[in-house]
């Protein structure tokens, strides 16, 4: 057990659609607990410079339904000196703020995990990002959402590809991992995809492509991670044109677009049980760990694993996503 009274919550690194239903969690049950909470705005960045504000029940009314978050977020560099550090550490003493829960990728968690050895505060985080890369959950917040928004805009490109008989590159967020590519290419029933996970070649890329059009099959959506090792999609386009100049070639790179908007549902739910499961385990003293949910129960790992060990797309999926497509 613990005896914290204020807790403090952030969001770092980039933003993700759940994020808000995550602090509107935190708040609302750290509130029931009779803590004080506080937010800190702009991550890290607004640890430092004191940029911390208190949250009651209300001030988080209305924003479990909103994509960003309404904390702000940031990618700080003075978090990584020690003075920077300092002077967080200061402003969370001047408020007593003796917990914090953190919100956000690998990043965030590595910049906690520093923080909290060097100093007295119980840190505990939970993952919030788009990319779905953090070992220790099933799914990371904002990740079921970017999916639906990026199957939504390969759904409109399918209608002008297949109107037109076009082969289309379409580039999809993930950073260095493939999960959002994986099931956008299973979820909008694209022809192939490219994963920095695997190591297709054009050569075979091409080949596959020339047999799919001796099939008559006259359109193509390829789906490509930006991590992807033989370069992104304007790059493979590129490649794969000088293969074959006779399709008629297209890209499309879907960008921040699957990054904002309204959470799905699984968001939603997924950042209120994170969130709330978050000020449980400050109560219950757990300190420096990531939360996750992993076959439906809450799953604790240290920010050591959660930041070293990696998670990557289950192979059978990645199969499947190749024959459906056939
Ligand atoms: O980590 C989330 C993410 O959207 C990645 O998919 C992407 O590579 C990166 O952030 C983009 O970062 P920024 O918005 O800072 O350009």
């Amino acid at each position: 057990m613990s005896n914290i009274k204020r807790v403090a919550v952030f969001t770092s690194g980039g933003d993700a659609p759940g994020m808000n239903a995550a602090v509107r969690a935190v708040v609302r049950t750290a509130s029931y607990h009779d803590l004080h909470v506080y937010g800190i705005y702009g991550g890290y960045e607004g640890m430092i410079n004191g940029n911390i504000k208190r949250l009651e029940k209300g001030d988080v009314g209305n924003i479990i339904h909103r994509g960003g978050t309404i904390l702000k977020t940031a990618r700080s560099m003075e978090f990584h000196t020690k003075e920077g550090r300092d002077r967080a550490y200061e402003n969370l003493q001047d408020l007593q703020i003796d917990a914090c829960v953190c919100i956000g990728g690998n990043g965030t968690y590595t910049g906690a995990n520093i923080f909290s050895k060097e100093n007295p505060i119980q840190m505990v985080g939970i993952p919030g990002t788009i990319d779905n890369d953090i070992y220790g959950t099933d799914a990371t917040i904002g990740f079921d959402t970017s999916v639906n928004t990026a199957i939504e805009a390969v759904d409109r490109i399918r209608d002008t590809a297949s109107s037109h008989n076009r082969l289309f590159f379409i580039e999809v967020m993930g950073r260095h991992a493939g999960f959002i590519a994986l099931n956008t290419a299973i979820g909008s029933g694209a022809g192939n995809l490219f994963l920095p996970e695997e190591d297709e070649s054009i050569e075979d890329f091409v080949l596959w492509l020339k047999k799919s059009s001796r099939r008559r099959k006259l359109f193509n959506l390829i789906i490509v991670a930006e991590g992807n090792t033989e370069g992104g999609a304007t790059a493979l386009a590129e490649k794969v044109k000088n293969e074959v100049p006779e399709f008629d070639t297209k890209v499309t790179v879907i960008g921040h677009l699957q990054r904002g908007g309204s959470p799905s549902s699984m968001d939603r739910v997924l950042a209120s049980r994170l969130g709330y499961g978050a000020v449980n385990a400050l109560l219950d003293g757990r300190d420096r760990v990531a939360l996750g949910i992993i076959n439906d129960e809450i799953s604790y790992t240290s920010f050591e694993d959660a930041i070293t060990k990696s998670k990557v797309p289950n192979q059978e999926l990645i199969k499947m996503a190749r024959i459906l497509a056939m």
